[in-house]
């Protein structure tokens, strides 16, 4: 896929979401948790990302017509065009053991007076909307409490929305957050004063929010991926740093070069946090995948299937996000392995029912909510 094509396909979006957007993604450093401590022969250990998807007719964690309260009109299948919900009706199972079922009570429960914070692109926020209606079975609370600016996360001037959003449950004091960073790392204007200054791009320095409001977070989720090419970039004026001054590496200039670099960086500044605050749990999810077929974004790419590719294909692989799972090892960040499970939903994106996209073009990158992020919570529900 061409990068500078990609990158567009985001700025087409921008002026809805996506300027916004780019994420990191992951779960468990050995991608396993034991569970069931109560029978030893459960007390195994369990790679969720191993498994196959099941129908499920009963299947409701909320509905896709309310949540209205979290939930993106632009991402509310329900709300469009679209007519078939199979999509809607599907379970993962993991291979070697039962998938905890999910309960936003519970979820509160274990979360009391905790933080939960998602940093990273679109796609984080998607999973940060996603766990919200699951909490409240999508349906309208004043339980919740804008904290926003508890995190700095305020609309300023002439911004079309804030850098985030944080909501905190009053009946348990459980705080859940998103904060938008594409990339990761730490971006700086070069010259304050000049409105069209260039952006130094600290690859190996974490996004300032992270280093200012870690010591709050009791789980943190990042993700990247999709802003990662030249034409995303360029676009933003965006220039490459290095231990403080422009990057000089090849290596390094070559964008994946780039991504490498700051996945490690952050993974291996967060990690160190880590020796500091034990309690927290931090785990960064595995690229989420897109699916267009016969074209890119821009070039009519399309992904129409209603049926699922793949179901009852069993996964039994290595995570398929090499960065990620090679950043994680030998660290206590947890990798969120969704990339290949994802990888079998082609259905489930927004497809040809965007109301953000220009006719014609189709959004096979974003998910449909209720969807396929509502399983990478229940993942991560798990091992909280
Ligand atoms: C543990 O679980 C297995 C399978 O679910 C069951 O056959 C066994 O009886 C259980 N053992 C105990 C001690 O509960
Ligand atoms: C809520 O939780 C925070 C820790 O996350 C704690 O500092 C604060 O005192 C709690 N507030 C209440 C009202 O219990
Ligand atoms: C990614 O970065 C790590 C750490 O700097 C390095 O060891 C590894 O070789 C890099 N991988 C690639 C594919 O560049
Ligand atoms: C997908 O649907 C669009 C719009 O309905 C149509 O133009 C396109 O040809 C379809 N693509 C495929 C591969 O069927």
């Amino acid at each position: 896929m061409g990068e500078s094509i990609w990158s567009c396909f985001i700025c087409f979006l921008s002026n809805i979401d996506a300027v916004f957007f780019s994420v990191l993604d992951e779960y468990d450093g050995s991608g396993e948790v034991s569970i069931g401590l109560s029978n030893a022969t459960e007390n195994k250990v369990c790679n969720h990302a191993k498994g196959k998807w099941v129908p499920d007719n009963r299947r409701s964690l909320y509905s896709g017509s309310e949540c209205k309260q979290w939930l993106s009109e632009m991402w509310a299948c329900r709300l469009t065009q679209r007519t078939d919900f199979a999509y809607e009706r599907l379970r993962w199972q993991p291979k070697d053991c039962q998938m905890e079922e999910f309960e936003g009570s519970k979820f509160l429960r274990r979360m009391q007076h905790k933080t939960l914070a998602f940093v990273g692109d679109s796609l984080g926020r998607q999973q940060f909307q996603s766990l919200m209606c699951m909490i409240t079975a999508g349906k309208e609370t004043h339980d919740v409490e804008d904290v926003g600016k508890e995190y700095g996360l305020i609309l300023s001037e002439g911004a079309v929305r804030p850098d985030g959003w944080a909501y905190r449950f009053l009946s348990t004091n459980t705080t859940i957050l998103y904060y938008w960073s594409a990339v990761l790392c730490d971006i700086e204007p070069i010259n304050v004063n000049d409105p069209g200054t260039e952006y130094a791009m600290h690859l190996d320095r974490p996004p300032a929010f992270l280093r200012q409001f870690l010591h709050k977070f009791n789980v943190l989720v990042l993700n990247t991926g999709h802003h990662w090419n030249r034409g995303k970039l360029q676009a933003n004026r965006w220039i490459m740093h290095v231990g403080g001054v422009p990057n000089t590496d090849k290596k390094i200039a070559v964008v994946g070069g780039a991504k490498n670099l700051t996945v490690h960086s952050v993974v291996s500044w967060v990690s160190s946090q880590l020796l500091e605050y034990p309690s927290l749990k931090v785990f960064f999810r595995t690229i989420s995948p897109r699916h267009f077929v016969g074209g890119d974004w821009n070039t009519g790419g399309s992904c129409n299937s209603t049926t699922p590719m793949s179901v009852g294909k069993v996964l039994d692989e290595e995570s398929t996000d090499k960065v990620v799972a090679n950043a994680v090892k030998g660290t206590r960040v947890k990798i969120l392995d969704i990339t290949a499970l994802s990888q079998l939903r082609d259905e489930g994106h927004i497809s040809h029912f965007s109301i953000s996209a220009k006719p014609g073009v189709q959004d096979c990158l974003h998910w449909c909510l209720p969807g396929i992020p509502d399983t990478w919570n229940e993942i991560l529900f798990t091992q909280i």
